[in-house]
């Protein structure tokens, strides 16, 4: 075998595998993809054609490979320990003063400290000998952890040969770095939807992602999950580091993903150690990925090491959880309430526990997978956790604290309130009570009817809505046509002047435009936007209601899945009678002839996506301005838009835009696109 074909080789596979590093882990690639493919291809042809000369660390060997039958027990260097929590800045200033007492004043003098995101993942502990990954473990019991080589060796992020930079530095004889496997968020909710669809099993957080992803006797399964690293200790190094940022410099040179949110403050620094603790907790939430809190740890390694472990803890770190917004108290109760879509969502009712301040009685569940992948149980302790202004949810239960007590819980196959079936369409996380007329989702379908997005009925809300169906008076949307008034003027509060008023607002909503009418009507997915492409096609709400979905789909801006729902929402007989019944009360049905064609084409060809608040236009006016000159107006983001229109407070439409590249107008660049003669589409700047 010649030994230059096996030098070439060797240096194919080092020229990917530095390529691959600049790609997926400094995000600065030097190729382009096809550039980058011929070189892949060319090692991957070689490898074929001479397999005894690839080597098992080749960047052509990520993709998963033989099945185990069960997971190997490996020995770890050192105890993979825990770490103490701090809850209040008060703990971190107790620690600290802990660490005064048992360190010297020469020590004390030049204590530093690092912070860092404490990531919510899987521990894992990888071995490399001569710069090649040789073993990768997970936690295990702390002493043995199992060994997952396979697994790890499928992600992208993490180096089979270091370091990913030949010219960096020297492969170290031993290196055993520990670090944390997980997902992004935005990964894990796409994976999870996916799944849903696919009627699969979905993850309950990031974190049991990660740990079910890896967990895997066939690493092609691991292969396919889009799985990330950070590296953040370096367990065993030769030589020998002196301080933890060295070490996260040292494990960066090298090729590793470290987290570059990692801070360095002096011990007489402590104040700014505490804002930016205090800062890092308002802000975290943005991160792309899920972290637990930060992880303080003096910085220098032999101070650790002199500092060494309480039980199971290390004196020289602590965990700093933001207390403030989780708790554990008791799970009394989950009850169910009935959406305006009917969605059925699981509620926790809780003994009353104050979460940062706040008394917490009630926390989300999401949906029955999430209780069921968590095993949560009625009578459980339970983590609740409260961010922001959002909804309290129930992060999991403490099965520890369980007595025996505790029954398990299951969706009930009847809507609590109207007793109609429930179901659970395929593919998806939600159960429905597919009843029209169950009172819960009635009150709430005439709120939606009659609000500002909709029929727009002054005077008429969720009060209105709620007493009304209460007494009777309403059964379906129909029915706000043919309240009974002068029972109505009985009312306490429902004096002539206000009945009048809304009386004349009911009466004025009939004739309103028929796109508003079918968004009124609340069926899913068909928001303002889809109702006005369908009402442009199907002018008239009866030709609607006839439509295959073949037709629908074949409209731009209307995909399958809208198209599919609008067929199951008209082959209901009671929601063909509604329509029936609301053209017979005289509710405008129909769209008027067309108007006259718009006088200027200036956007014609154009399809626009609008977001955010615009500086004088109301998103309506803004639509029909589009249309005025032309335009199509969509409702979501796709690489077939031609602009986006952004505007304050613009949130996953923007991002979507900047993602797909896709050109951003503000108000005055819209009107300028508009006022152009020439239609051929102008350079505007993507921002
Ligand atoms: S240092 C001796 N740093 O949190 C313990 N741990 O509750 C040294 N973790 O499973 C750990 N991010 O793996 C450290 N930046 C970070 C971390 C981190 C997450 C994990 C750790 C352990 C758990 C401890």
């Amino acid at each position: 075998m010649s030994t230059a074909l096996a030098e070439q080789i060797a240096q194919l596979a080092a020229t990917v595998r530095y390529h691959q590093y600049r790609y997926f882990v400094l995000d600065d690639p030097l190729l382009s993809d096809p550039e980058f493919d011929v070189l892949f291809a060319q090692l991957n042809a070689l490898e074929e054609a001479y397999p005894e000369l690839r080597s098992p660390n080749s960047p052509t060997q990520r993709v998963g490979g033989q099945i185990a039958e069960r997971f190997a027990k490996t020995p770890h260097p050192t105890p993979m320990l825990g770490l103490a929590n701090a809850f209040s800045p008060g703990e971190l200033v107790a620690w600290r003063e802990r660490l005064h007492r048992l360190l010297s004043t020469e020590q004390r003098s030049q204590l530093r400290y690092v912070v860092e995101p404490k990531f919510d993942g899987l521990t894992v502990v990888l071995h490399y000998t001569q710069g090649s990954f040789v073993l990768g473990a997970t936690r295990g019991d702390g002493e043995y952890g199992e060994t997952i080589t396979a697994n790890l060796r499928t992600l992208r992020t993490l180096p089979l040969q270091i370091p990913a930079d030949p010219a960096a530095t020297t492969p170290p004889a031993r290196l055993v770095a520990r670090g944390e496997v997980y997902v992004d968020k935005a990964d894990f909710e796409a994976f999870n939807q996916q799944q849903r669809a696919a009627g699969e099993r979905t993850y309950a957080n990031p974190r049991n992602f990660a740990a079910g992803s890896l967990r895997q006797l066939d690493s092609h399964i691991s292969a396919a999950r889009p799985l990330k690293l950070w590296v953040y200790q370096a367990l065993v190094a030769d030589p020998p580091l002196a301080t933890q940022n060295d070490a996260l410099r040292y494990l960066h040179t090298l090729g590793f993903p470290v987290c570059p949110a990692v801070h360095s403050f002096p011990d007489d620094g402590f104040d700014q150690l505490l804002d930016y603790v205090m800062a890092f907790g308002r802000s975290c939430q943005q991160l792309p990925y899920e972290v637990d809190g930060l992880v303080v740890k003096v910085d220098s390694l032999a101070m650790q090491a002199e500092l060494g472990f309480t039980g199971k803890d290390p004196r020289w770190a602590i965990a700093y959880k933001y207390a403030g917004t989780e708790a554990t108290t008791r799970l009394l109760d989950i009850v169910v309430n009935v959406g305006r879509t009917g969605a059925v969502t699981p509620n926790a009712v809780l003994e009353p526990v104050s979460v940062g301040g706040v008394v917490v009685r009630n926390a989300t569940l999401h949906n029955a997978d999430y209780i069921h992948a968590l095993d949560i149980r009625i009578g459980d302790q339970v983590l609740v956790k409260r961010a922001g202004e959002v909804i309290p949810k129930v992060l999991r239960p403490l099965p520890d604290q369980r007595t025996g007590q505790e029954t398990p819980w299951s969706m009930p196959l009847t809507c609590p309130v109207c007793g109609a079936t429930l179901s659970r369409p395929a593919g998806e996380a939600a159960t429905y009570c597919v009843n029209n007329a169950c009172p819960a989702q009635l009150v709430r379908a005439v709120d939606y009817f009659v609000g500002r997005t909709a029929m727009e009925i002054a005077g008429f809300g969720f009060k209105q809505a709620e007493l009304f169906v209460e007494q009777g008076f309403i059964h379906d949307l129909a029915d706000i046509y043919q309240l009974p008034w002068s029972q109505i003027r009985t009312l306490p509060g429902y004096g002539d002047k206000r009945v009048d008023k809304l009386q004349t607002a009911i009466e004025a909503s009939k004739s309103q435009p028929v796109h508003r009418l079918l968004a009124a009507l609340g069926i899913r997915f068909v928001g303002a936007v889809v109702a006005e492409t369908l009402a442009q096609h199907f002018p008239n709400l009866f030709d609607l209601m006839d439509a295959e979905p073949e037709q629908l789909s074949a409209i731009e801006g209307i995909g399958p899945k809208i198209a599919a729902t609008l067929h199951d929402y008209f082959a209901v007989a009671a929601n063909r009678a509604l329509i029936e019944k609301l053209a017979r009360l005289g509710v405008q049905v129909a769209a008027a002839p067309p108007a006259p064609t718009a006088p200027t084409h200036s956007l014609a060809g154009l399809t626009f996506v609008v977001t955010g608040t615009l500086p004088t236009f109301s998103r309506e006016e803004t639509h029909a301005f589009i249309k005025a000159h032309g335009g199509k107006v969509t409702g979501n983001v796709s690489s077939k838009s031609s602009y986006v229109v952004a505007g304050e407070s613009a949130g996953s439409k923007l991002d979507k835009a900047l993602q797909l590249g896709i050109p951003l107008l503000d108000e005055p660049a819209l009107r300028a696109l508009a006022a152009r003669a020439d239609p051929s589409p102008p350079t505007v700047q993507t921002t």
